[in-house]
């Protein structure tokens, strides 16, 4: 059947986790391919509310296997208690129903130091990391001295690849024992081996046998470390075409692209944000959409919808549909600002993101101001239903991208999601 990417077109946080599970009720197998524990992506299902950080929102599904592939990095710790904390939210975590690719590069505690000391020592120019050792451990495996899952099924191996890795230069002497961690490690590497997997073998044979698949992308466009506002990015790539990278399948395999997208823009760390704003509506979209980090609980920066970054993002991705989260949060809001272009400090006007981080910097935002509405949509389930008002929102987005919206979403539940093709 399909196999579709899912990425987030903003800075992160645009809903994947809810996109994920609307999407994984009629899929076979839910991929992960890229970034750590540093994603956060909140599911609410009834009562319940699931945080995952590294396992696929499919997992909530006794249908749909979760794999973690190849390009993710893994925390063992945070993995193994992320499986716990699912158990007893009653969810099934069995090796028949969650994949881990045994050449997936691991998060050790070197990763987070080494994440605080980078931090503390930009002063100035801080990204404002998650702290959980991305950029580090990514930076051992392009200097091919990473440690692989599989890795830490061999204590001896270990013990040598660790080695290579000079933790004296992060750590003072008498600050760590190589040899506890070791065994410590070797440990979680018992306990996932009934996980492991070759995932890249694992996910083609499944394509092969017509399962429907979700390859999920973490984080955002403007966070790829290539495509986005570099260096204020994460270590990995989000993008669509890293998903064939990332689980090792061929891009032929894709069949389709789809952008979440939320309904304004939000940001949570470090780095440049042309929409941001300061003033009241900022308060009202951060209190109204709850927009505190899922993974560090960080207010989140809050602005009006950028289609020059959304425009951008359909071109990096190869976006087919988009999925519109969080359409209630502007519900209430007397005016909507849409910004359709940038003015540089020169006076110049920019319809495509300027790629000079300098440029960017310092654009101006320049915006189209559409009706609000007064109703809340949040229990609507047609498009039909909409306020006037909020379907012309929908639709201008649809028009100025010339990407078709295949979903709306009003709420963090399962049944506060409209499905509908835009023109
Ligand atoms: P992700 O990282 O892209 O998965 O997004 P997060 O889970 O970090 O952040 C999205 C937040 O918005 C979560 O708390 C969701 O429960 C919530 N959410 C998702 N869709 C909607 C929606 O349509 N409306 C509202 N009000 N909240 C939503
Ligand atoms: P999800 O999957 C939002 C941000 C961090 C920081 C930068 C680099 O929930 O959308 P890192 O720890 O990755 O080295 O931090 O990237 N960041 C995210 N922002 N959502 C995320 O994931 C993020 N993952 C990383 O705040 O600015
Ligand atoms: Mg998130």
């Amino acid at each position: 059947m399909d196999v579709i990417v899912l990425v987030g077109t903003q800075f992160g946080d645009e809903g994947k986790g809810k996109i994920t599970d609307i999407l994984a009720e009629d899929s076979d197998y839910v991929v992960r391919y890229q970034g750590g524990n540093n994603a956060g992506h909140t599911v609410c299902v009834g009562e319940s509310t699931f945080k995952l950080h590294l396992i696929p929102s499919g997992i909530l599904y006794d249908s749909c296997c979760s794999v973690i592939a190849n390009g993710v990095v893994l925390d063992p710790a945070v993995i193994l208690q992320e499986m716990e904390t699912l158990r007893n939210q009653g969810i099934t975590v069995d090796p028949s129903k969650l994949k881990i690719s045994s050449i997936a590069n691991v998060i050790l505690p070197v990763h987070r130091k080494l994440d605080s000391k980078q931090e503390s020592k930009r002063h100035h120019e801080k990204i404002g990391t998650t702290g959980k050792g991305i950029g580090p451990a990514y930076m051992h495996k392009v200097a091919r001295t990473g440690i692989r899952v599989q890795d830490l099924l061999k204590k001896d191996l270990l013990k040598k690849k660790l080695l290579k890795q000079n933790w004296g230069e992060v750590y003072g002497e008498d600050e760590y024992d190589l040899d506890r961690v070791v065994d410590e490690y070797h440990g979680y590497g018992l306990q996932l081996e009934p996980y492991m997997v070759d995932s890249s073998l694992f996910v083609n044979n499944a394509i092969d046998s017509g399962k429907s698949i979700i390859m999920e992308g973490a984080q955002g466009t403007l966070l790829d470390v290539d495509h986005g506002t570099y260096p204020y990015v994460t270590s990995s790539n989000p993008v669509a075409g890293a998903a064939c990278v990332g689980a090792g399948i061929g891009p032929h395999k894709i069949k389709k692209v789809i952008g979440v997208t939320k309904a304004y823009l939000t940001r949570v760390g470090e780095g440049p944000f042309t929409t941001e704003l300061h003033d009241r509506y900022g308060e009202y979209l951060r209190e109204k959409g709850g927009e505190f980090g899922t993974t560090t609980g960080r207010p989140r920066r809050c602005g009006w919808l950028d289609l020059v970054v959304l425009k951008y993002a359909i071109r990096v991705n190869g976006i087919t549909e988009i999925c519109l989260t969080k359409l209630d949060v502007l519900d209430g809001l007397d005016s909507i600002k849409v910004c359709t272009r940038y003015k540089t400090v020169d006076g110049e006007l920019l319809d495509e993101f300027p790629l000079d981080l300098e440029v960017y910097s310092f654009c101006e935002p320049i915006y189209e101001t559409l009706p609000g509405w007064k109703e809340d949509i949040s229990q609507m389930t047609d498009f039909s239903e909409l306020p006037e008002s909020a379907r012309a929102y929908v639709e201008y987005i649809a028009l100025h991208t010339g990407v078709q919206i295949k979903m709306v979403s009003v709420g963090t539940r399962r049944r506060q999601t409209i499905h509908l093709i835009t023109r």
